[in-house]
């Protein structure tokens, strides 16, 4: 048998967690013959009815799964983690600021980021998925002293695939010929859905769509908005779409990116694009047979491209200013 792969789940009781555990555990995400290890993070109220999840976790009887540990103790959550999925955070309330949200999910993952550099495996790679989740990643890697800034992300996957399925909807095409879509910038209503280098069938979408005025105007609102239309119509927030989405994204960084196109995911920026270094902003992201990833360089980035991305970018460092006190110098 393979050595199990340790997969650290915060929030496993919550409704993203409901959706994201059953396939992990199934296979779908690290493959048929590999098994795994689920160590599932929630806090203290939380533990009865992640008691429950892991009742029906048994009763599942996955072949891959080997052990499943839940706890609200954080060094035993992250023990050996390759990968550590943070979904857990406190969600905005009514008359809560921004500032306010960014204050008490920081703190989560100022201790969450410690207990990863204190516990988890050499090899660890994290992927935050709690809102507002580039910010909180950020927090957490810079609190993760020891673990490379590369191994952290943020997820912008759920935008990227939101986009495509647009695109493809208006083109009368299925989703899978849509490609080259690269989110820009943070996950929020400021982020920017690049429709002028994705591609329908290899072409370029704006060949393919002429509607300028909607490609410009209410493509990029609905993506922007989704969130908000879901949860108004299920009454409840997007959650298998979104646990979808993040294991869309694992499997993206853990598989060579095809020939000529690339993913979304939120990283610790190295200045391309004119992207502050250090930040965590969402960008084109191929990644390689051996499993790391890089930057795809030379995306072409119009005037409209850029006023869009200096606006999300803008709103990444105002978040950065409110939780700087969080951030070891
Ligand atoms: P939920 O409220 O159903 O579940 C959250 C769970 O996290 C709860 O069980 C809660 O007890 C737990 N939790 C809270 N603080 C924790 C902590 N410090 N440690 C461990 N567990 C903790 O929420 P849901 O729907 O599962 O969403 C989770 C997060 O994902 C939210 O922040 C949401 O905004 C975010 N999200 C992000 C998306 C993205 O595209 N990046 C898309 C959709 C949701």
């Amino acid at each position: 048998m393979k050595t199990p792969i340790t997969v650290s789940i915060t929030g496993a009781a919550g409704q993203i967690g409901y959706a994201l555990l059953f396939r992990i555990a199934s296979g779908f995400v690290f493959g048929p013959d590999q098994p795994v290890n689920l160590r599932l993070i929630e806090i203290e109220p939380g533990l009865p009815a992640l008691n429950g999840v892991m009742m029906e976790l048994d009763d599942c009887a996955f072949p891959l799964l080997n052990e499943v540990i839940g706890t609200a103790d954080l060094d035993e959550g992250f023990k050996d983690a390759n990968w550590c999925l943070l979904v857990g955070s406190v969600p905005r309330k009514a008359g809560m600021e921004r500032a306010d949200l960014l204050g008490i999910n920081g703190k989560i993952f100022t201790g969450q980021g410690q207990a990863i550099a204190r516990n988890a495996a050499k090899d660890v790679r994290v992927l935050v998925v709690g809102n507002p989740c580039n910010t909180n990643a950020l927090i957490a890697m810079n609190n993760a002293a020891g673990v490379p800034a590369d191994r952290f992300f943020a997820m912008t996957r759920l935008d990227e695939n939101r986009a495509k399925s647009q695109l493809a909807r208006k083109a009368g095409v299925h989703q899978s010929k849509v490609t080259n879509l690269c989110i820009w910038g943070n996950h929020s209503a400021t982020q920017y859905p690049d429709f002028t280098n994705a591609r329908i069938d290899g072409r370029p979408v704006t060949e393919v769509i002429t509607d300028r005025e909607w490609l410009e105007g209410e493509f990029i609102t609905t993506v922007q908005q989704r969130g908000a239309a879901v949860i108004k119509a299920r009454g409840l927030s997007s959650a298998a779409s979104a646990a979808n989405a993040a294991l869309d994204t694992v499997k993206s960084l853990i598989t060579p990116t095809p020939e000529g196109d690339w993913h979304s995911v939120a990283v610790c920026s190295d200045g391309s694009y004119g992207i502050e270094k250090g930040i965590m902003a969402s960008m084109p992201i191929r990644t390689r047979g051996d499993g790391t990833w890089e930057v795809v360089q030379g995306v072409p980035v119009n005037d409209f491209s850029q006023g869009r991305i200096d606006l999300t970018i803008a709103e990444l460092l105002e978040e950065r200013e409110a939780v700087k006190d969080l951030i070891p110098a």
